[in-house]
């Protein structure tokens, strides 16, 4: 792993390696980030491995063109009126996805997250990928966002391509996180303060996000048996050996590689959503890496109805 100043030639490189998915790290003006190209699924497959995470969670898709946001979302006037005051800045707009965006980048809702940093680098480099970011916080799973390239050192060091050493990021606090896909609702606190939203566009709620996707049909993990008399959709993690009693099946992994699972994950069971089943099985994947967050998911699912 390198950590490098940041030159024209760095710039170009790096840029290069995030939109053929590799993964490097960069300051934004709030905290560093881990980027990579956020309409390859793959790529963003490798954002949840190296961060170690045992959950997915909705990443923030960062743009560096206005025209952008119509190209990954529905807008609307408070949006734009929004987008027009603070960007580029700390201000994550949450709207509904437009279907460019990938399942996994939204952990499967019907909403994403985007922002426009501020930060020079940030922006430079989001211009020469030519294609728009993914950049979640630049830490391991549970610890705290880095604010320079040595932190990120200890937490990421070698498991991402690049480090770019920007030096110290000027806000050190996370963007803070509004959703106008309904009523305006501050879902994450942070650099840029509730009052100067609410100058803009009147009284916003402030409450944590609801972030996690729900079926219209009940999921279980499948445990050796099926039920008699229901239209199951089944989610293999391979290419079942011996004939499944199910109306439709759906394959994580042809080779039985957790990264590729992770990648088709969502989109497998929003597929068998819609083919008209009246309950999902999932086969258990190896609680390792990505098959941890996998189960996770499958877990919550299970227990929401
Ligand atoms: O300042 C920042 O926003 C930094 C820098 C690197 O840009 N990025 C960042 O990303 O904090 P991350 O992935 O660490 O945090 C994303 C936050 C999470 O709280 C997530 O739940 C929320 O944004 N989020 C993303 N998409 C969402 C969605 N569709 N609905 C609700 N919340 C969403
Ligand atoms: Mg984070």
């Amino acid at each position: 792993m390198r950590i490098v100043k940041p030159s024209q030639e760095v710039l170009s490189e790096a840029a290069e390696m995030m939109r053929k998915g590799g993964l490097v790290a960069f300051p934004t003006e709030t905290v560093y980030g881990v980027g990579t190209n956020a309409l390859n699924p793959t790529a963003v497959a490798k954002i949840f491995e190296v961060k170690k995470r045992s959950s997915f969670e909705p990443l923030i898709v960062h743009i560096a063109d206005r025209a952008d946001l119509d190209r990954l979302c529905v807008v609307n006037e408070m949006a734009k009126n929004l987008a027009s005051r603070f960007w580029p800045g700390p201000l994550t707009l949450v709207l509904p996805k437009r279907p460019i965006v990938p399942e996994i980048v939204t952990a499967g809702l019907k909403t994403v997250a985007v922002r426009m940093p501020s930060h020079p680098i940030s922006l430079e480099l989001i211009r020469r990928a030519g294609v728009p970011l993914v950049v979640p916080s630049a830490n391991l799973f549970g610890q705290l966002s880095p604010t320079t390239a040595e932190e990120v050192a200890r937490q990421l060091g070698d498991r991402i391509d690049m480090i770019i050493d920007g030096g110290r990021c000027p806000l050190g606090i996370e963007s803070t996180v509004l959703d106008l896909s309904s009523r305006p609702t501050v879902l994450r606190p942070g650099s840029l303060p509730v009052e100067e939203i609410e100058k803009a566009i009147g009284e916003v709620e402030v409450k944590p996000a609801e972030s996690h996707y729900s079926l219209k049909i009940p999921v279980r993990i499948f445990r050796g048996e099926f039920p008699t008399g229901k239209k199951v959709g089944f989610l293999a993690f391979t290419p079942p050996r011996k004939k499944v009693p199910a109306a439709r099946i759906e394959i994580l992994s042809p080779s039985g590689d957790l990264r590729e699972a992770a990648t088709n994950f969502f989109s497998c069971i929003q597929r068998l959503e819609r083919s008209g089943v009246d309950i999902i099985y999932a086969e258990p994947v190896p609680e390792r890496e990505l098959g941890r967050a996998i189960m996770d998911r499958l877990r919550k699912m299970e227990e929401s109805r």
